[in-house]
């Protein structure tokens, strides 16, 4: 197993690499920088004419929202002139003839039928498939974990669930597929009758593809072929295909998982994964799949990327190995200037690293059945590949290909499917940077660059640093931006930047537009999303410890108003915002508000949200959020 205190290959001096990365900006040029913790010289502007992007600038007069103010109560707040609705809360069935939630009654027979817990992603895909239709969809939510505590009377821990209560934990993680329409007066409608509606759960038949599919390590004590595989859960965020598939994020899967490591074949893999051999949930109790000592391989199952096609209900998941194997928190694909699909994605564990796969084939634009077969094979075959930051600006994409470099038998790799299995060590052999936790990876549409959150790392030490992860014990995370050549994301070179440097500039250095208010400051960026013109709508996880509510901030990303950050929403006492997803025309946007209440109980819960009613608990739940007038969020 590597180090990972080996992986440290620079150490710039803090206030140098700030200064070096924010002089590159053209935006310096306009506005000037928020930096009230530390004095940084700015430089002239440089700019590159090989990098320069074909771009459309954004009016940023359409961020005209009257911001949320900062604050913490029990209350979702959105701006004035907005509305929003609670559409699905945890427990509520999304079939007909389904009985109510009953927090003190509930089984895992309902639980089936029901919305489940922790939602995360949200992806929304328009009805009939290809359309831009706003008004009518199928909406795709992950249900990424869940806290007993606050769902069962007795608020007990995750390891000390019944059987009983450990089916209703199967049952409430994985994914909901539901159909919505929206009615005359704004509000959005669940279709319980529809065909597309499915609860995918921990236990739903799935299959292996990619590079490990069949491969000896994947053989369990239930998958003597492996292929075969059940269930999917850890489910952070996302993405949306340009073929109408949903692809969901494996995450924490590790804590699922009970067993003597040092027993274990797999033993090496798991603990660089983060497995610890404890018992944090109650599943491996109860069932043998999640017990190592008796199913040694499973954890291997677990990890992936996963393909959702909502449009057949009856379709089996598959696990898509040739991404890689890391504690993946999204995955969203772009199709490149030839045809080809590249999908970025992040590693969300302190230290950990950006990935991109590039396919080898090309996507058919239609929409037939047999275009929608063979576009569903596109991320099976291809190129993976790790990022490796300069601090001259440049960013190389390093591949991740068996029989190159240090990826041979002499490290333990024996094949690709290794690399797909063994991923961060993989990364680790060819010098990845470790990155302050990366979480959504994602295009901006309008000026093409791909967008990096990095949530945060307080244990980052000051010998730690490296030019994109310039804080030591970095408690409020950057976005860090990467710039395909004339927009080829299939170019090993890119050139990257800061975006933004967050946290409260009160306490640390920042790079705000000069005109961002007292609330358009944000800490902890997780989620991303970027509306019609290319504004980068930003969701947080963490802000709690600054002192705020988590929520939702809009910002433009291009001059000269870049960095002008503005509170759009406000969560309620312990929740994170997650999943910001809007309709094609902007006019909704679709919102998880996962776990409020935080760690208080089922019996003593710091609040009641969304319902207010004594004899419920605090739900997490999907909400829509629309302008009164009708018109574009953000406007
Ligand atoms: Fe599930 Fe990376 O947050
Ligand atoms: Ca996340
Ligand atoms: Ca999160």
């Amino acid at each position: 197993m590597t180090d990972p205190n080996l992986k440290y290959n620079s150490k710039p001096i803090f206030a140098q690499v700030v200064r070096d990365r924010l002089s590159r900006r053209q935006f310096l040029k306009g506005a000037g920088i928020v930096a009230s913790a530390a004095t940084v010289p700015l430089l002239p502007a440089c700019g590159s004419s090989v990098f320069s992007q074909p771009t459309r600038v954004a009016s940023p007069l359409r961020l005209t929202f009257n911001e949320v103010a900062q604050g913490l109560d029990q209350h979702l707040h959105v701006p004035q002139g907005y509305s929003h609705q609670v559409l699905l809360r945890w427990g509520d069935p999304i079939f007909q003839q389904v009985a109510e939630f009953d927090p003190q009654q509930q089984s895992a027979k309902n639980q089936n039928l029901q919305f489940g817990f922790n939602n995360d992603f949200v992806g929304f895909i328009p009805l009939p498939l290809g359309s831009q239709n706003s008004q009518h969809g199928l909406l795709v939510v992950n249900h990424e974990h869940t806290k007993a505590h606050l769902m069962h009377p007795g608020s007990p821990k995750d390891a000390d669930l019944s059987l009983e209560q450990t089916k209703i934990d199967l049952a409430a993680h994985g994914l909901s597929v539901v159909e919505v329409k929206r009615q005359a007066n704004g509000e959005w409608q669940l279709v319980k009758a529809s065909r597309y509606n499915r609860r995918i759960t921990a236990e739903t038949p799935m299959q292996l593809s990619g590079w490990a599919r069949g491969h000896q390590r994947m053989k369990t004590l239930y998958s003597k072929n492996g292929v075969d595989t059940w269930g999917t859960y850890g489910n952070c965020a996302g993405g949306v295909t340009p073929w109408g598939t949903v692809l969901t994020a494996e995450e924490n899967i590790n804590k699922y998982f009970k067993g003597d490591l040092d027993n274990c074949p797999e033993q090496e893999n798991y603990r660089r994964f983060g497995f610890k051999g404890d018992v944090r949930k109650s599943w491996g109790l109860h069932f043998d799949r999640w017990d190592l000592d008796k199913n040694p391989q499973e954890g291997l199952h677990a990890g992936w990327i996963v393909e959702i096609d909502p449009f057949d209900a009856q379709s089996k998941p598959r696990k898509l190995t040739s991404l890689g194997r890391f504690k993946h928190e999204g995955c969203n694909v772009h199709i490149n200037t030839d045809g080809r699909v590249v999908a970025y994605m992040g590693d969300d564990q302190k230290f950990e690293y950006v990935y991109r796969f590039i396919s080898r084939d090309t996507y058919r634009a239609g929409n037939t059945a047999a275009d929608r077969a063979f576009n569903l094979t596109l991320l099976d075959n291809g190129e993976l590949s790790v990022a490796q930051f300069s601090e001259d600006g440049s960013l190389h994409w390093q591949p991740l290909v068996y029989g190159q470099g240090p990826l041979t038998p002499a490290n333990g790799f024996h094949s690709q499917a290794d690399i797909a299995l063994d991923t961060r060590k993989a990364a680790d052999l060819l010098a990845a940077t470790p990155m302050d936790r990366p979480e959504d990876v994602e295009v901006n549409p309008v000026n093409g660059k791909v967008y990096v959150m990095l949530t945060k790392n307080d244990s980052r030490k000051p010998d730690q640093l490296n030019a994109p992860n310039p804080r030591a014990y970095n408690k409020a995370g950057q976005v860090v931006e990467l710039i395909a050549p004339q927009g080829d994301h299939s170019a090993s070179v890119f050139k990257w930047d800061l975006t933004l440097l967050a946290g409260n500039p009160k306490q640390t250095i920042t790079n705000y537009h000069t005109a961002t208010s007292d609330n358009g400051w944000l800490a902890c960026p997780d989620n991303c999303a970027f509306d019609n013109l290319g504004h980068l709508w930003l969701s947080t996880d963490g802000a709690e410890d600054h002192g705020v509510a988590d929520g939702l901030w809009a910002m433009p990303v291009d001059n000269p108003l870049h960095g002008l950050s503005k509170r759009f929403l406000r969560c309620p006492i312990g929740a994170e915002l997650c999943g910001p997803f809007f309709t094609p025309d902007n006019t909704t946007l679709f919102c998880a508000i996962q776990h409020p209440g935080g760690d208080s109980t089922f019996d003593k819960p710091d609040t009641r949200w969304p319902d207010f009613a004594d004899d419920m608990p605090c739900r997490p739940a999907l909400v829509a959020i629309w302008k009164d007038d009708g018109g574009v969020v953000g406007s």
